[in-house]
């Protein structure tokens, strides 16, 4: 199989997709024929493979690697990984995501959500490597922001984002001119860091800007001081959440489907929007519902609920408060012994806190919930494979964005960090 390691995602990507008859490949998300299976696929409960079938998502394949790397026994491989991480020394940066299993967390130099990862990349230009423990959009970023002599490598290239691939650049392309076609101008690009370099890119040519769910809030405000509509990419909820803070109320804002005309919207409702919402979703947070957030109060009166603003604004108005990542791990830590939480995000984050506050009842809402599939590709044998290759001098998985996207897509970056970076006005 070939290692398609040094092309962008948006050379990755097909640019039209395949009819379903026409498709060569698997749905990504279906197969890992190297890792033992995850006890269960959350994409599966939500219609996140039909849909990601229509909109003609491929595969980036992962080089297959010996067998070896998964047979052998976990201390060996974990003492490997620390004496090449030794080796390497200054030269390596190791990140990883909230969401990475302990067995990948074990090894991160630095730990945290997209926001925190993004910042650290762009500041820390020390290393010559940097080994990303976490999804494809968060490496391609990592490449955007850093010093050019720095290379990013993903231990596992199918290590995607279900969401990120639901907007893809000539289905937004289109979006923009169905807009500019009926003369709406003004309108604010915003996409959510969980995307294609290449939707970033687009923002950035387009006077538009990235978010992430750290900083969703400030950058509306940012937006709406550059223009007087708005269209948020990829997440609905993520950018119906925050809308609704600002008092949008239902009416102004309309989901765009890249599938119909018009997004399924009547002329009159684009015209009226102020704010344009592309359909798609996170299918580890759109699991959450209401019916967990009663049965969790119900079974523990006292109990706070948390959850992630990707989740549907039923959920999110339910529960006691939302927020990043970041936000939901600086809450409960300050939170007083004793307490009890129930938490609308990813299992991997909501066990480690479990088991780093045992003075606190810390809890998943779903009790069933699976980790995210695809941060779940990151194991530690991929780690051992690429830096092995790496002290022999072969980069293997780089994740390099292609120079004018990564041009264009640093416009909208850069322009976040500085929002972020101004002081808040409460
Ligand atoms: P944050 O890291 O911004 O909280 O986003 C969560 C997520 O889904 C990452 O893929
Ligand atoms: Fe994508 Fe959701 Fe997984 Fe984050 S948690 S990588 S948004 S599928």
């Amino acid at each position: 199989m070939a290692n398609k390691s040094a092309a962008s995602a948006a050379t990755m990507w097909p640019s039209s997709g395949p009819s379903t008859e026409q498709r060569p490949y698997k749905t990504l998300w279906l197969a890992d024929p190297q890792l033992e299976p995850a006890s269960c696929v959350p994409e599966e409960g939500t219609g996140a493979y039909e849909q990601l079938n229509d909109y003609g998502v491929g595969p980036i394949q992962q080089e297959r690697i010996p067998r070896t790397y998964f047979t052998m026994p976990d201390h060996e491989r974990d003492a490997r990984i620390f004496a090449l991480k030794d080796q390497l020394g200054d030269r390596l940066t190791i990140l990883g995501h909230h969401y990475q299993r302990d067995e990948v967390i074990q090894f991160a130099d630095f730990q945290g959500d997209s926001y925190l990862l993004s910042k650290q990349a762009a500041e820390q230009t020390g290393a010559e490597y940097t080994l990303f423990c976490g999804v494809h959009f968060m490496a391609e970023s990592a490449d955007i922001l850093g010093a050019p002599h720095q290379k990013v490598i993903l231990p596992n290239l199918e290590a995607g984002c279900s969401m990120a691939d639901m907007a893809r650049g000539d289905d937004v392309e289109a979006a923009w001119k169905a807009l500019a076609d009926l003369g709406i101008d003004g309108v604010v690009p915003i996409t959510y860091m969980n995307s294609s370099a290449e939707i970033k890119a687009f923002c950035g040519r387009h006077g538009g800007i990235v978010c992430t769910s750290s900083n969703a809030s400030r950058v509306y405000d940012w937006a709406f001081e550059h223009g007087d509509k708005l269209f948020f990419f990829p997440d609905e909820h993520l950018g119906r959440n925050t809308a609704s803070r600002k008092g949008f109320t239902a009416d102004q804002m309309v989901v765009w489907d890249p599938f119909l005309p018009l997004g399924g919207n009547t002329e009159a409702q684009v015209r009226n929007a102020s704010v344009f919402l592309w359909k798609g979703y996170c299918s580890v947070h759109a699991r959450f519902s209401v019916e967990q957030i009663e049965k969790a109060r119900a079974e523990h009166p006292d109990v706070q609920v948390i959850v992630h603003p990707e989740c549907r604004i039923e959920v999110v108005e339910a529960a006691d408060m939302d927020g990043s990542t970041e936000h939901i791990i600086d809450v409960i830590r300050a939170a007083p012994s004793g307490t009890t939480w129930a938490v609308g995000t990813e299992i991997n984050l909501v066990r480690r806190l479990q088991t780093q506050m045992p003075d606190k009842t810390i809890f998943c809402l779903d009790p069933v919930i699976c980790p995210c599939s695809t941060m779940y590709r990151i194991h530690p044998a991929y780690m051992l494979w690429a830096l092995e290759h790496l002290i022999e001098g072969r980069v293997v998985n780089q994740i390099k964005v292609d120079p004018d996207i990564a041009a264009d897509a640093s416009v909208a970056l850069d322009r976040m960090l500085d929002v972020s970076r101004q002081p808040q006005v409460v």
